[in-house]
């Protein structure tokens, strides 16, 4: 860790958790906690507590939870040490110079290296492009329709011919081979030795939504194949990630981002005056990228080329986007290719009729599927609604899905109350009459499913944290070492060090662990539901078969690893084991 534990607690400290999410979620005090819409999954039901006593958040639904810099690593995408950063500023703490470990440095200053390399690399290139060697590349731009302005705001740029004319620039610049080759910007092989990996080209650069250069995209300005080069994926440049164009786009008025495909559609679209075009990275879209998406706007207009691919990719993208809670609308470019073409050949303003004119995600999907069909046909027409109906299935609430029914009806002309019972009919068909509560994923995770004793070692934890003055008693049958789980018991010996002090701080405990997935882990720790228990007696007896199943399974651990000819430790087990049997032997008191 990069500052010390009196600073992260002095940050912390100064931060309440309550405050700060209260800036990005609307919470609402229920009982001692507060509860707000989870921003890390789709919800419509608040799941999402915060408790002000324990200075942590933990999402019932999807188990996303930590303490106040989880918060921001995982909403703000930041590192811990970001976050810290963050919130030391937000409330005047003064960081100390950061004590950076060995690997911390070479791990920070790696990412700084490359980021300066690319910025001196975005610049020679743009250099290149403004001087006569460039001047039939910038005459390509022109004559694409761009104008000098955009040029300069997007810094597109142009990579030479001669072979490795940028290597040796920034070699010059000072930077070493190994850099400039993790930075992504040249190859090595055999016949050539080092090389430039663009050559030749209009260089897009690809800026981060701080509006730093992580990486480049480069266009032939010919038939050559491939049209585009990009950059690999490297320490600072993650394509499922980033978006083409959101360093402008993120600080739009309009309520929606147009998505497209290409890097030239983003551009031409912001020089017409559409702000809020983003692209993805010549990849297909991700839930990283609806999720990025999400934290600026809730509806996205997706601009997809109207080819084949196109189609297809923007009915790919829609339950993406669905799922991040994000709703879409699709605009057809016909007659033209793509936005670019469109703006060029039509114009803005009809462009923006395309806007007013854009169509309703779920029911785009519908049109295509239509193609597949044969209306006019009773059979075709019949086949064609019992798909539309496995499809409206998909929306989980009531109102929404009797609105989709009716929209559906009223445009394929059936009555809204036989679709509807299609709709019925096919859910049970399909085994989804009675949906399950399902966890829903968020960007790939889903909640693991745990065996008993795991979660009797979780009880545990969130009683201790809940019930500090049960600890003497806890403390007598179970210690640290009886948390099999790694994690579990790391984060034991950490409680028992702070009850035992008298100075307990569950958020605290948080700071000993930097990766999210460990933040995750630790708070649902601290926040498995307990059964409601009423009288003191029901509460004693619960408390004691939990102390006893951690403690039985402890011993069964210890067991297996005994050397088989450890005959009086293995009795030793047997007895501990025997005096777990024997009820009442423990003597819990509420
Ligand atoms: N792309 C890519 N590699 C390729 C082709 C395309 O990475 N070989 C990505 C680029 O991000 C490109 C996007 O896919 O911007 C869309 O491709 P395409 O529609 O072919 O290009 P346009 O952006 O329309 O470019 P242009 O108008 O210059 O043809
Ligand atoms: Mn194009």
């Amino acid at each position: 860790m990069y500052y010390s534990d009196e600073i992260i607690e002095e940050v912390r400290f100064k931060n309440d958790i309550v405050d700060v999410i209260s800036g990005y979620v609307r919470l609402q005090k229920k009982g001692s906690s507060y509860f707000g819409l989870c921003p890390f999954h789709n919800e419509k039901s608040a799941s999402f507590s915060v408790s002000r006593q324990k200075q942590m958040y933990y999402c019932f639904g999807c188990g996303a939870g930590g303490n106040v810099f989880t918060f921001l690593m995982e909403y703000e995408k930041m590192s811990f040490t970001e976050a810290v950063q963050a919130l030391a500023e937000r409330a005047g703490v003064e960081l100390p110079k950061i004590d950076y470990s060995q690997e911390a440095k070479e791990k920070a200053g790696l990412k700084a290296t490359l980021l300066e390399i690319n910025k001196e690399a975005a610049r020679y290139f743009y250099a290149q492009l403004k001087s006569r060697r460039g001047n039939h590349a910038y005459t390509y731009l022109t004559d694409r329709g761009l104008l000098e302005d955009t040029i300069k705001t997007f810094g597109l740029g142009y990579a030479g011919k001669s072979g490795d004319e940028l290597y040796r620039y920034l070699r010059s610049r000072g930077y070493s081979q190994e850099h400039i080759r993790k930075a992504g910007l040249i190859n090595t092989d055999e016949k050539h030795g080092i090389y430039d990996k663009f050559w030749n080209r209009v260089m897009f650069p690809i800026m981060d939504v701080n509006s730093r250069v992580i990486g480049f995209g480069g266009r032939v300005m010919g038939d050559a194949k491939p049209k585009y080069l990009n950059s690999p994926e490297t320490v600072i440049f993650d394509k499922s990630r980033n978006l083409y164009g959101l360093h402008r786009a993120r600080t739009t008025k309009k309520p929606f981002f147009l998505l497209c495909e290409g890097y030239m559609d983003v551009i031409s679209l912001h020089q017409a005056g559409f702000t809020n075009a983003v692209a993805s990275l010549g990849t297909a879209l991700t839930a990283g990228h609806a999720g990025l998406i999400k934290r600026y706007v809730h509806e996205v207009y997706l601009t997809y080329d109207s080819d084949e691919a196109g189609t297809r990719a923007a009915l790919r993208a829609v339950p993406i986007l669905k799922e991040a809670g994000i709703s879409t609308k699709v605009i057809r470019m016909e007659p033209y290719k793509d936005p670019d073409e469109f703006i060029k050949n039509l114009g803005a303003e009809e462009f923006e009729n395309r806007i007013q004119a854009a169509k309703n995600g779920f029911l785009f999907g519908l049109e295509v599927l239509e193609k597949e069909y044969d209306l006019d046909s009773p059979e075709g027409k019949t086949s064609f609604l019992k798909e539309a109906a496995r499809r409206l299935i998909s929306f989980e609430e009531e109102l929404e899905r009797n609105n989709y029914i009716e929209a559906v009806a009223s445009i394929y002309k059936v009555s809204t109350d036989s679709l509807k019972k299609l709709v019925a009919k096919m859910a049970v068909q399909d085994g989804l009459a009675a949906p399950a509560i399902r966890y829903k994923k968020t960007e790939g995770r889903t909640v693991k499913k745990e065996d008993g004793t795991l979660t009797s070692q979780k009880v545990l934890l969130t009683w201790l944290i809940d019930m500090p003055e049960l600890f003497y008693q806890i403390k007598k049958y179970v210690a640290p070492s009886d948390f099999t789980e790694e994690l579990y018991r790391t984060v034991a010996e950490i409680l028992y060090e702070q009850l035992e002090t008298g100075e307990l701080s569950p958020a605290q405990i948080l700071d000993h662990f930097t990766e999210e997935e460990e933040h995750r882990e630790v708070a649902s720790l601290f926040n498995t539901r307990i059964q409601k228990l009423s009288t003191e007696e029901e509460k004693e007896r619960a408390l004691e078969e939990v102390i006893i199943r951690v403690k039985n399974n402890s011993i069964d651990r210890r067991m297996q690893a005994l050397n088989p000819a450890d005959i009086s430790g293995f009795q030793k087990l047997v007895e501990e084991k025997g005096k777990l049997q024997s009820p009442g032997t423990l003597h819990i008191s509420f």
